[in-house]
């Protein structure tokens, strides 16, 4: 850990507390003056500290700096020993997360990343990653975790994005399906599951949940100003990393019934017309349910069809 990172550790761990210019420097093994430049560094990024003679200083507003031990802190004890990697800019944290898993990398490594140059979205798409905008996370679940179920993901990482926002705001998110998660009508985060396999046994051995929120994007690329939103929200950073980590692993704890009729209460798309594309061919029909692997189940002219992926519309 840098100076500025232990410093701001010490003062999110003594929230609402002064902490004397002795102890922060006792904490820190550094100078007075190392202490004051790392505080001026922490300012200047946001941080808003307030220092009062003969008491010390305390946090008022942590700003949003991102870094492994600010998100730890606001992880559950049994969570605090996961890996947290956060990096300043890279392709994809997915393919990061997916070499890792290759790797080797543990059960519950997360990838975070300020930035991405090539973000990546379902069936080939990318997703707008602006620098310091927007959460763009990998969890990394190996078989452990899993067992005989990686489809668990596809019910589980919706719900949990919007679990996460609900605890840490009064908004309302919805789920379109597949997997992307609406406010007031725009999509305000993606997410991308990938496994990788185990060559020998042809079995997955881990799953890689890419979840990419917009948190405080102004501008949209043109192509997708008409359907992309924002949460629009203070939080920092950590704290909804922390909280989409922790709302992960709550659900994938629950049994597929609890999480189906979770992510079915979330949906955007039940009792609604939708269009498809189907080899090749448009067509369209009224959302009925979501059957237990996840697959939205359309009725149509034709009769029942099950759609287990792809892009569907939704007028909204
Ligand atoms: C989609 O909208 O189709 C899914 C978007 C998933 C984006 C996230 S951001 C973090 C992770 N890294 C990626 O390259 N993609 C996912």
């Amino acid at each position: 850990m840098t100076v500025k990172e232990k410093l701001l550790d010490i003062l999110e761990k003594n929230e609402g507390r002064y902490v004397s210019g002795q102890e922060l420097g006792d904490s820190l093994g550094v100078s007075r003056t190392a202490a004051w430049k790392a505080m001026k560094v922490l300012a200047d990024q946001g941080c808003e500290i307030e220092a009062v003679r003969n008491r010390g200083y305390r946090l008022i507003k942590a700003g949003d700096i991102l870094t492994a031990d600010g998100i730890r802190n606001y992880l559950p004890d049994e969570l605090k020993t996961n890996t947290i990697i956060v990096l300043k800019s890279v392709d994809s944290t997915n393919t990061y997360a997916k070499k890792s898993a290759a790797d080797g990398a543990e059960n519950g490594t997360a990838v975070i990343a300020e930035h991405q140059t090539a973000g990546r979205g379902r069936r080939g798409n990318s997703f707008y990653s602006p620098d310091k905008a927007g959460l763009y996370m990998s969890v990394i679940f190996r078989k452990s975790q899993f067992g005989e179920n990686p489809d668990l993901f596809t019910v589980c990482a919706g719900c949990s994005v919007c679990a996460a926002i609900e605890k840490l705001t009064d908004k309302k998110p919805m789920i379109k399906w597949v997997n992307d998660v609406y406010l007031n009508d725009k999509k305000i985060c993606g997410i991308l599951s990938e496994a990788t396999t185990d060559i020998e046994s042809g079995t997955v051995d881990s799953v890689v949940v890419g979840i990419g929120i917009n948190l405080k994007n102004e501008d949209f690329p043109e192509e997708i100003q008409h359907k992309a939103g924002t949460l629009g929200t203070n939080l920092s950073r950590s704290r909804v990393a922390a909280e989409v980590i922790t709302q992960l692993y709550r659900c994938l704890k629950r049994s597929r019934e609890e999480n189906l009729k979770d992510y079915k209460a979330h949906s955007l798309v039940l009792g609604k017309e939708v269009h498809f594309i189907q080899n090749g061919v448009e067509r369209s029909g009224e959302a009925v349910d979501i059957d237990d692997k996840g697959q939205l189940v359309v009725v149509t002219d034709e009769g029942r069809e099950l759609l287990n992926s792809g892009e569907i519309s939704v007028r909204l």
